[in-house]
């Protein structure tokens, strides 16, 4: 059984300055609650019961948005629908640890922060730039994982000329998705497929293992994918073509797109 996920939060979020210069882009709304709370609901939908969120002294707002507030809630005692929002996060604070990374050093790095808090074989992934909308896709891959007993990585076609701006994954073999290759943003003459990782993982935690050997790769930064593909030699991965609705939350035009989509009635 997965029961442990890992959130990492503490990057930078550049391509969406300067709104994310004193105010964390996870805590923007996405429907009537903040985009991570949208990524956390999915979490817990699944039965995780731990979540460890990897944030920055930057982004300690992220800490404070979970801690009780006993003066709010006495100012909405009267309002059951402020109430409940608030008693919710207390709930919530109940199953999340927070761990620090102290320098953006890249996506892998962060992972491998919350090493010492993991505890079962595989645990689950999710960057919650990537919202996934519809059908709980960390369930999809949870079926595959205990069908598999193995990581599993959510995958979605992208055009041609997209591959460069993902991992992308090339298959040992294309009807049960079984991947042989994982590569960091390639050229398009360099790409092993048009799929792309998108924010959603289940890993074995032998993973730690290869992030900590891991050197920087591209853009200068520790990446999960080229540990991933260290991996795969030793260890099985499939992909998962998730039913759901892929929306970026990456971008500032994602961003707006993806608030249209989950405000449609
Ligand atoms: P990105 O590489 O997309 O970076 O991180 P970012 O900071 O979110 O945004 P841009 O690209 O600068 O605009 C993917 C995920 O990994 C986390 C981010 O918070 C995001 O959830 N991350 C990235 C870390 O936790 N630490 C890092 O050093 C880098």
């Amino acid at each position: 059984m997965i029961k442990q996920a890992i959130i990492p939060l503490a990057g930078l979020g550049t391509r969406m300055l300067p709104l994310t210069k004193a105010f964390p882009k996870e805590l923007w709304p996405l429907g009537n609650k903040s985009i991570l709370e949208n990524v956390l609901d999915e979490c817990f939908d699944t039965g995780i019961n731990e979540v460890i969120l990897v944030i920055s002294k930057k982004k300690k707002s992220i800490k404070d948005y979970f801690k009780k507030d006993t003066i709010l809630e006495k100012k909405v005692k009267n309002k059951p629908e402020l109430l409940k929002s608030l008693k919710n996060l207390n709930k919530i604070s109940s199953k999340i640890k927070f761990v620090y990374q102290d320098k953006p050093k890249g996506l892998g790095h962060a992972v491998l922060c919350a090493k010492k808090l993991i505890k079962s074989k595989h645990f689950l992934l999710l960057l919650p730039d990537d919202i996934i909308n519809g059908k709980n896709s960390s369930k999809e891959l949870i079926a595959i994982n205990k069908k598999t007993n193995s990581s599993v990585i959510a995958i979605r076609k992208v055009i041609k000329k997209d591959v460069k701006r993902y991992g992308i994954v090339g298959f040992d073999n294309s009807k049960n998705l079984k991947i042989n290759k994982m590569v960091e943003k390639p050229s398009v003459k360099n790409s092993p497929s048009q799929f792309a990782i998108i924010g959603r993982y289940i890993l074995n935690k032998s993973i730690f293992n290869y992030l900590g050997k891991q050197k920087s790769g591209k853009l200068g930064e520790i990446q999960i994918t080229d540990a991933m593909n260290a991996m795969l030699f030793h260890e099985n991965f499939y992909g998962c073509k998730f039913k759901g609705k892929y929306l970026d939350c990456g971008t500032i035009n994602g961003y707006i797109n993806s608030f249209k989509e989950i405000n449609k009635k």
